[in-house]
């Protein structure tokens, strides 16, 4: 496996796959691995010929009283893990390398990044989008992947491959949970144990909205019981508990397939989780 940090470095990693006609598989990740993390390294590892990796914690999705300084980084581990998976190359710029001084130009995500998220995080998604064209553009992959755990970031990017018309393959893998059902995420380092428990939440929350759709309660309805689920939990304070379109983030019609989604601050932790439904 190569460490790579500069983007001239990755160019002359991957001239030789280029130039044999290798596939490339891409994980973009900010570190702190997770299986999550691993399972998309998996993926690419069986789809495609070359998997790359990177780890850079993008300070331009980060709001101002957001945790980037104190955003979970483990150099070591990742690389011990990302080897793991079968990464062949692990491109770990610095903020310098990525955005050099006098940097100023922006990708705007689409309206999807509007709602939820968006609301929450104003300006967030147009640093994923941004950070995101620029590696496509360094990597040049023929497939990347995403978990559907961010699902609204999924559908940022998805939009933007469109709209831009970036010839990438955007590849969506599962949510990968704990035996309790709490989604995998690099924030979950900052709960206590206390915390950890109560955080189970959002997935019981999900749960109770899939099982009242299932039984043919409207949309308003199981955002309801999604919500008191979460309201019934001491520490835990609700973002939002919604049953969405998931292209537009918007209210689903009801013919349209649903998301669920959720987000919620466990003490001092925001945590998002989602569940697809696939009727009405
Ligand atoms: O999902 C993440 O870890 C980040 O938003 C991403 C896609 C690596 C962009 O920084």
């Amino acid at each position: 496996m190569k460490v790579v940090r500069t983007e001239g470095a990755l160019r002359d990693a991957l001239t030789p796959h280029r130039r044999a006609d290798h596939s490339i598989g891409f994980v973009p990740t900010m570190g702190a691995l997770h299986e999550g993390h691993l399972s998309l390294l998996r993926a690419a590892r069986l789809e495609c010929d070359v998997v790359v990796v990177s780890i850079f914690v993008n300070p331009l999705q980060f709001g101002p009283r957001e945790d980037l300084a104190a955003y979970p980084r483990s150099e070591e581990r990742d690389l011990h893990l990302a080897e793991g998976a079968g990464t062949d190359i692990v491109f770990a710029p610095t903020t310098e390398e990525m955005y050099p001084a006098g940097t100023s130009t922006m990708v705007t995500a689409a309206d999807v990044a509007l709602p939820l998220e968006g609301e929450a995080r104003p300006g967030h998604f147009d640093g994923v989008a941004t950070v995101v064209a620029k590696l496509f553009n360094q990597v040049q992959p023929h497939k990347a992947y995403f978990g559907q755990k961010d699902a609204q970031q999924v559908a940022v990017i998805q939009a933007m491959v469109r709209d831009l018309s970036i010839p990438v393959e955007v590849v969506v893998c599962p949510t990968v949970r704990e035996p309790d059902g709490l989604a995998m995420s690099s924030r979950n380092a900052y709960l206590s144990s206390e915390e950890r428990e109560r955080a189970t939440v959002l997935w019981r929350a999900l749960e109770a909205g899939h099982a009242a759709l299932s039984e043919g309660a409207a949309q308003e309805v199981a955002e309801k019981v999604m919500e008191d689920v979460v309201e019934s939990e001491t520490g835990v304070v609700l973002g939002y508990a919604r049953a969405v379109d998931p292209t537009t983030f918007g209210p689903s019609d009801g013919t349209s397939p649903i998301l669920l989604v959720i987000a919620a601050r466990v003490g001092s932790t925001r945590l998002i989780d989602n569940l697809p439904v696939s009727e009405a």
